[in-house]
């Protein structure tokens, strides 16, 4: 059964189109990113799927009811903003039962709701601590206290983590994603960060300019990205010019490479996708002859520049290569991903 449906949202600013013809569908429990390049929409539809804008056109159905025109209070979810939007005044546990209070909620039960979920934001001990004296990454955790409690059957969150400093943010990851299996509410995260989407996602939908790119797992969207946009904005990619000699023959620059990709027509113009930790530089493996353009260290593995009959090439290895040194390449036939060309390409 579909449990949250988006049905061909669209949405216009001020002339500029800025969703086109969005379609979704939400799985219960289910951790869903919206990934894209800042200014792409992702806000605007994560505010349209709260309430907090009209769509121009297209439904929001939950559970088969149309709640398009529901007010955000009376939508089955919570939002988690990016400015924590916290009530500087109250302290972390009033700050967190304010929405109980506001519906009435006997104070017993206020009571044990919060504790309950200050235990699940590890922030038991903090009721009485001002939202001042509280670290960036605390602010954080009761933001989400602050919507959880509430226990919304879908919490929307936006970009909840840009604020915190690299270290934080991992951890945080990590632990939103825990506390998300434990709720057992389903999360629609919104971030630019293409690693943060493919550490916490079940399904992960690229979005650019107000249009959906790919909608899929995680290792879906990063091995086998649909067009060029995508696999550029999600990992760094070599794309390359291709010509698709047969089911599983791809021509590179006059090389014939064994791939796992068909149903293609003869010989049609293809663009290939390589990971820059798939080009595997050896002294004498491999067809493609090249030369080390550049080697800079990036903490885990070492990032080579080759120059490869003409194209530079990008290649990600744990082991450093000379400058100016001359190599050959090989590329496992897995690791080629064979898309359609595209036009504008
Ligand atoms: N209220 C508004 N009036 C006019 N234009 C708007 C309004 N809200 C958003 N826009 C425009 O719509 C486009 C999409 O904005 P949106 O905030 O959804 O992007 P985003 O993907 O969330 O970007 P970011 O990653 O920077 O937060 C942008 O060009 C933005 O300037
Ligand atoms: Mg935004």
């Amino acid at each position: 059964m579909n449990y949250l449906q988006i049905k061909d949202i669209s949405k216009t600013f001020e002339e500029k189109r800025v969703l086109n013809h969005i379609n979704l569908q939400v799985q219960k429990d289910e951790f869903l990113t919206l990934l894209g390049p800042s200014g792409c929409g992702k806000t605007t539809l994560l505010r349209i799927l709260g309430g907090f804008e009209q769509a121009d056109a297209g439904q929001i159905i939950f559970e088969n009811k149309d709640i398009s025109h529901q007010a955000p209070y009376e939508r089955p979810m919570n939002t988690v903003f990016q400015q924590y939007a916290l009530f500087p005044h109250l302290n972390v546990y009033n700050n967190i039962a304010f929405g109980l209070k506001l519906k009435k909620m006997k104070a017993q039960e206020i009571k044990e709701r919060v504790s309950k979920i200050l235990e699940l934001v590890n922030l038991v001990g903090y009721e009485t601590r001002t939202i001042q004296g509280l670290s960036g990454g605390q602010q954080q955790r009761v933001s989400i206290a602050r919507a959880l409690v509430n226990e919304p059957k879908v919490l929307l969150l936006d970009e909840p983590l840009a604020a915190l400093d690299l270290n934080l943010r991992k951890r945080m990851q990590l632990e939103l994603k825990n506390m998300q299996q434990q709720v057992g509410i389903t999360f629609i995260y919104v971030t630019h960060d293409q690693e943060e989407a493919l550490t916490m996602s079940d399904k992960i939908v690229v979005l650019n300019e107000g249009e959906i790119q790919q909608i899929g797992s995680p290792v879906d969207i990063y091995n086998e990205p649909k067009n060029s946009f995508v696999a550029n904005f999600v990992g760094q990619s070599n794309i390359l010019k291709g010509i698709m000699v047969k089911d599983f023959l791809v021509k590179i620059n006059g090389i014939d490479l064994i791939c796992v990709d068909k149903n293609f027509a003869k010989n049609e113009r293809v663009q290939v996708v390589i990971r820059p930790e798939d080009v595997e530089i050896s002294k004498d493996k491999g067809p493609f002859e090249g030369r080390v353009l550049s080697t800079v260290f990036k903490g885990i593995h070492y990032e080579m520049v080759l120059e490869i009959m003409g194209k530079e090439w990008l290649s990600q290895s744990t082991r450093p290569w000379p400058v100016g040194e001359e190599v050959r390449v090989f590329i496992d036939p897995e690791n080629i991903h064979v898309m359609k060309e595209e036009s504008h390409a």
